[in-house]
This record gives C-alpha cells, sequence and structure tokens, in this order.
C-alpha cells in the first residue's frame, strides 16, 4: 500500500515546490508580511496542496510577478501533528471542508472569493477578484496597465474634453506600443474610446453582449483568445466594484 501511494505523494511534493511566485505563510509570519502589501491573495489549503484549484491560484502567483504591491501567499494547514496553522484558520473562519479557501486581506479587512461551481475557480475569475476588491493592478489577459488606468479615468469622468484628452493620451500610448500582441491591444482600447465619444457609454453594454455571442458560437483558436481579450479589455471600460 505505502508503494503504491509514493509516486502520489512525490508528484504532489514536486507540485508544490514548483509553486513560482508564491510565499509559504505560517502563524508567526502572517501578520508581519501581509501588513507590509497593499493586497494579499492568501490561500488556506492542506499540506502539500494540488489539483485544478491549486493550478489556478498557482497561475495568479505567477502573474503577481509585476504586481509589487501584491503578496500571492499560501497559509498550510495540518490537521495532525504539531497542527501547523490551525489557529490562523481558524481566526478567518476557515474549515477544511472548504479547502482551499483564498482570501483577499486590504486595509479593509479580509474578503473571500466565491464561486458558485467549481469550475469558475479560474485563475481569470481570480485575477477579476483581486481588481473588483483592491486598488492593485493585476493583469487580464490582453490587457495593459498604463490602458487600464486610461480606461478607468475615461469612464469616470462625464466631461467631453477630458475624455477626448484622454483618448489622445491613449493614442500616443499606442505609438510606442512594443510588439505585435501590445499594439493589437492598445488598438482596441483606443477604438473602444473612439466608438464611446461617439456612441455614449451604451456602446460598452452592446459591444459586452455582441463578443459575448461571438465566444458563444464556433470559433477557432484564435478568433477565441482575441475574443477573451476583448472581453477583458471592456471589462476596464466597467466600473470596477462587484465580480
Ligand atoms: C501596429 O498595428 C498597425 C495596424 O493595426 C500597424 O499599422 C502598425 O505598424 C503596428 N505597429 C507596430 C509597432 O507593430
Ligand atoms: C444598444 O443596443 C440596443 C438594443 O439592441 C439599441 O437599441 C441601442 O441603439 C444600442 N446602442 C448603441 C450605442 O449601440
Amino acid at each position: 500500500m505505502h508503494y503504491v501511494l509514493l509516486p502520489f505523494i512525490i508528484c504532489a511534493f514536486l507540485k508544490y515546490i514548483d509553486c513560482k511566485g508564491c510565499v509559504q505563510l505560517d502563524t508567526y509570519s502572517f501578520d508581519k508580511i501581509t501588513s507590509k502589501f497593499e493586497a494579499s491573495l492568501i490561500k488556506f489549503d492542506t499540506a502539500y496542496p494540488y489539483g485544478a484549484k491549486h493550478d489556478a491560484f498557482e497561475a495568479v502567483c505567477e502573474a503577481a510577478y509585476s504586481s509589487p504591491d501584491l503578496l500571492v501567499g499560501e497559509v498550510q494547514v495540518k490537521d495532525y501533528g504539531e497542527k501547523d496553522n490551525e489557529e490562523l484558520a481558524k481566526r478567518y473562519g476557515v474549515i477544511k471542508d472548504n479547502y482551499p479557501t483564498v482570501k483577499l486581506f486590504t486595509k479593509n479587512g479580509p474578503v473571500t472569493f466565491v464561486t458558485n461551481d467549481d469550475k469558475d475557480f479560474t485563475s481569470d475569475n481570480l485575477k477579476k477578484f483581486i481588481r473588483s476588491k483592491s486598488q492593485v493592478y493585476i493583469g487580464l489577459p490582453g490587457c495593459l496597465e498604463d490602458f487600464d488606468k486610461i480606461a478607468t479615468e475615461f469612464i469616470k469622468t462625464k466631461n467631453i474634453d477630458e475624455k477626448k484628452s484622454l483618448l489622445k493620451k491613449a493614442e500616443n500610448l499606442w505609438d510606442k506600443a512594443k510588439g505585435n500582441r501590445e499594439n493589437k491591444s492598445a488598438e482596441t482600447y483606443v477604438k473602444i474610446m473612439r466608438k464611446i465619444l461617439e456612441k455614449g457609454p451604451e456602446f460598452i453594454t452592446n459591444e459586452s453582449v455582441r463578443v459575448e455571442n461571438v465566444l458563444k458560437g464556433k470559433i477557432n483558436k484564435e478568433k477565441q483568445t482575441e475574443m477573451q481579450e476583448r472581453v477583458n479589455i471592456l471589462q476596464s471600460f466597467s466600473i470596477h466594484d462587484e465580480l
């Protein structure tokens, strides 16, 4: 029996040490470290976690590399031996049946990442959660930080001249885009802004519906990626509040 289990244990362990950019936290380091960051995305889980949810979280760890104000960490809770971190889990109301539980800690206190369905536990949804509950930047595929900032201001202001000058700013940035991918994203932002100026903010709603419908249809992989990135960019033009 032990020989049968061994490969699983080794795999789980390899997977675990492979978690790039993920900081292991415990009862002693938790407050000390999380308090230094504007936002901390923390996964409470069993020791040596693995599986689809862990993979989704891992992808966020990697993506957080370019977000200096965001800490991504993990608390591994043991219900055996020394019962490591059990106190910590208890403090935040995390119970074993709900592992993995992901919480975002900000100055406003913790909020829990909730999904209706396990299949919604994706890295993109985790990123959307971070974006909706904090001010730290973490890019969704296709999104660009500088353009996201402009998009937020663009949607906030009711002043047409201000909108026009933000469009100008985006157009100038577009000229500086590096590489095909960035160029394509920059173009998408600029074109959306032009359309909003032309048709009003309703364009965002209509365009989102249109693109979601295209995504539901039969399209190739390339088109699907393009449309998904368009959805993500459109989301940058919506008011950030709920997931
Ligand atoms: C960006 O894309 C446009 C076409 O959409 C093209 O005219 C331009 O040369 C591209 N710029 C770069 C830097 O690739
Ligand atoms: C958005 O869609 C509605 C319903 O299809 C339509 O009446 C409206 O004119 C559209 N608005 C814009 C800005 O395209």
